[in-house]
């Protein structure tokens, strides 16, 4: 899908404004409670909350055309679980973690259905194979180049071969060199697919209803990948 220029402006002003909302912890990067989503204002949060939701279902309605269980989800980097219950809905059981101890007990407080507990995406504390579904929705954008090998290799260790794995991640600054401090690293989507070299890439699109609204961008790429063959 073609990105307009106006579009790739606002998403660099966004990032700059960003900054100021994000805190450093340890080797990640979180935020604060105004930075876990960015939009100017309730009309633009809302609509791009919709949006994503949107997308999200579309993804997990994979789903059942590829025989996907509708068993144990985990959601990594869930912030303050504003798309945990979403996902909740398709499975079991639903667990969702993040480094985050502020965003995950407002989360508690709002979604006593979904297990929040505290995990770097790095270091899952859960058996291999243990997952129909694993979910990062602007999270593995944020981890560091030094560690991103091992948060995917995480992921691929957790999930079931038949598994649907979903991320939402930056890409379109793949090709900009990386400057210091920097703490959201766009990754080419073949990056992402080389990581899980027995899946297929099934979706990989941006969320064009949310480029389509004048200041606003897709928040990222959405990239789906299908069971292991
Ligand atoms: C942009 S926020 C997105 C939150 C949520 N996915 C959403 O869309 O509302 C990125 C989240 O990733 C979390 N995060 C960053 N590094 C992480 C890591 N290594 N493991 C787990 N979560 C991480 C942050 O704490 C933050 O909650």
């Amino acid at each position: 899908m073609a990105v307009s220029r106006g579009s790739l402006l606002n998403r660099a002003v966004r990032r700059v404004l960003r900054q100021g909302d994000v805190i450093r912890q340890a080797e990640f990067v979180t935020f604060k409670p105004k930075g876990f989503v960015a939009a100017e204002n309730p009309p633009e949060l809302l609509g791009r909350h919709y949006y994503e939701v949107m997308h999200l279902r579309r993804s997990l309605g994979l789903m059942t055309e590829l025989n996907v269980k509708p068993g144990r989800s985990l959601e990594i980097g869930c912030g303050f679980g504003r798309l945990s219950p979403y996902i909740a809905e398709h499975f079991e059981q639903h667990t969702a973690v993040d480094i985050n101890n502020w965003a995950l007990s407002q989360a508690s407080q709002f979604y006593p259905h979904v297990a929040f507990s505290s995990a770097s995406a790095t270091e899952l504390p859960f058996p291999e194979h243990s997952f129909d579904a694993v979910i990062t929705w602007t999270v593995l954008q944020h981890v560091p180049n030094s560690l991103i090998d091992k948060a995917l290799k995480e992921i691929k260790r957790v999930a079931k071969s038949n598994s649907l794995l979903i991320l939402c991640e930056a890409t379109l600054n793949a090709a900009t060199p990386q400057e210091d401090g920097q703490h959201t690293h766009d990754r080419f989507p073949e990056f992402y697919a080389k990581a899980f070299p027995s899946r297929s890439l099934l979706v990989s699109e941006f969320i064009g209803e949310i480029d389509r609204i004048p200041s606003m961008a897709s928040p990222g790429r959405i990239m789906v990948f299908g069971p292991a063959s």
